[in-house]
C-alpha cells in the first residue's frame, strides 16, 4: 500500500498520462514525481501506446530504458509536443521553483521546447509566494566562489528575503550537474518579483541557468494523500 505522499504523486502523474496522445514527442521530467509518470508511462507503451520520450537526465534516461520506453535527444527531435514534470514550488500563476533534483538546466531547455508543460505536483508544493524552498543555480566550477560573491551582491538589491547561499555537495565533494557543473542553493525566503530575479541571476557571468520557470508551465496537476486530483490552467 502507498503511503499517501505517494499516492498523491501517483494519481496526479496518472492523470497527466491523459493528455499523452499516440505519436506523440513527450519530455521526462527528473525526481520523484517524474519518476511515477516514467512508471506510467511505461505501462501505456507496454500496452500499445506510440510515444518518443526526451529524457531531462541521466537518472530519467535509465529509467526510460529499463521501462522499454522509446528515447530520443532533443537535439534528435528538435521539438516537443508535450513536456511533464514535477516541480518543487508553484505558485497561482503557474510560476515555479525547480531543481531540488539537479536536473533544472535540461529541463528548462526540454520545456521551453515544448508546446505545452504539465507540472505533476503533490499539495505540499502549492505556495503563494516563491522562494521557501531554496532556489537552485548551476554555475561553471571555474571561478565558483567569485561567481557566488556576485550571485550575494545581486540578490541584496532584490525583492527577496534571505540572502544565504549554499554549495550544493554530494558527500564531501561538489554536487556536479549532469552537464559537469556545480549547484549554488540561495536561501532566498521570499521571492517578491519572480520574473525580475531569474533575468537578474542569468546576467551574472558563471551562472548557467537558475530554477525560476517564469511562463513555462501551462498546467499544474496535484495530487491528495485520499486520491483526488486537481488541474489547474
Ligand atoms: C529536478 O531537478 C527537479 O526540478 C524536480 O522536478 C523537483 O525537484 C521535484 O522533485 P520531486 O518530484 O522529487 O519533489
Amino acid at each position: 500500500k502507498l503511503s499517501a505522499i505517494d499516492t498523491a504523486k501517483f494519481v496526479a502523474a496518472k492523470r497527466a498520462c491523459d493528455f499523452i496522445e499516440d505519436g506523440m514527442r513527450v519530455g521526462l521530467g527528473t525526481g520523484s514525481t517524474a519518476e511515477w509518470l516514467v512508471r506510467c508511462l511505461g505501462e501505456l507503451v507496454e500496452d500499445g501506446l506510440k510515444i518518443t520520450g526526451v529524457p531531462t537526465s541521466t537518472r530519467t534516461a535509465k529509467l526510460a530504458r529499463q521501462l522499454g520506453i522509446p528515447i530520443s535527444t532533443l537535439d534528435e527531435v528538435k521539438w516537443l509536443d508535450l513536456t511533464i514534470d514535477g516541480a518543487d514550488e508553484y505558485d497561482p500563476d503557474l510560476n515555479l521553483i525547480k531543481g531540488g533534483g539537479g536536473a533544472h538546466l535540461q529541463e528548462k531547455i526540454v520545456a521551453t521546447a515544448s508546446d505545452r508543460m504539465i507540472v505533476i505536483a503533490d499539495r505540499t508544493k502549492q505556495v503563494d509566494m516563491l522562494g521557501a524552498f531554496p532556489l537552485p543555480v548551476e554555475v561553471i566550477p571555474f571561478g565558483w566562489q567569485t561567481t557566488k560573491a556576485l550571485l550575494e551582491e545581486t540578490i541584496a538589491a532584490l525583492d527577496v528575503m534571505g540572502d544565504r547561499i549554499e554549495l550544493r555537495m554530494n558527500g564531501d565533494a561538489p554536487y556536479i550537474t549532469d552537464e559537469g557543473n556545480h549547484i549554488l542553493d540561495l536561501h532566498l525566503g521570499r521571492i517578491g518579483n519572480p520574473r525580475q530575479t531569474a533575468l537578474v541571476l542569468n546576467q551574472i557571468p558563471g551562472v548557467v541557468e537558475n530554477g525560476l520557470f517564469i511562463d513555462i508551465c501551462d498546467i499544474v496537476v496535484t495530487g491528495n494523500g485520499d486520491g483526488r486530483v486537481q488541474v489547474k490552467d
